[in-house]
């Protein structure tokens, strides 16, 4: 027996035994060389590290998704879920509709917390495909981003919305 973690990572089924239980899971993606989800502040405040967990809710017979900070999710909390990262929904050759209208409309200058608003807006969507301008824009309430001064941002964002 021993103590073995099991949960989904982009698609994938993944076992681990015996996890580290101080190992978060941004330091999980990371070590396998998934570095698109980024370490920014290391303390919640950021969302470079936003990724999405979707849970099955037996009560409602529902799939939830929420975006987590993944610096502060402890690796061993997601048995039994499904993590999407930013590599589990688009790349250079194959944007996602978010990535593209991000680039589209100058929404990633440097780039570094462009992952981490992608999975914010993604989760959303994943949970309510027409959102308000005020939901799309609500989405983003724990990305920073440095460069852009939002407004391309929510520009790109709104085009997903009502
Ligand atoms: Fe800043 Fe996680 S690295 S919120
Ligand atoms: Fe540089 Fe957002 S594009 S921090």
């Amino acid at each position: 027996f021993g103590n073995k973690l099991h949960f989904y990572l982009n698609g994938s089924s993944v076992e681990i035994d015996n996890p580290d239980p101080d190992i978060t899971l941004l330091n999980y993606v990371q070590s396998i060389g998934l570095t698109g989800t980024k370490l920014g502040c290391a303390e919640g405040a950021c969302g470079a590290c936003t990724i999405m967990i979707s849970s099955y809710d037996k009560k409602s017979d529902k799939i939830s998704h929420i975006s987590t900070n993944a610096c502060l999710t402890p690796l061993c909390s997601i048995d039994g879920k499904h993590v999407v990262t930013i590599e589990g929904i688009g790349n250079v050759k194959n944007p996602h509709p978010i990535q593209e209208r991000l680039a589209l409309l100058h929404g990633s200058q440097c780039g570094f917390c462009t992952p981490g608003v992608v999975m914010s807006l993604y989760s959303l969507l994943r949970n309510n495909p027409n959102p308000s301008e005020e939901e799309a824009e609500g989405c983003f309430d724990g990305n920073l981003c440095r460069c852009t001064g939002y407004r391309p941002i929510l520009d790109a964002a709104k085009t997903f919305a009502n």
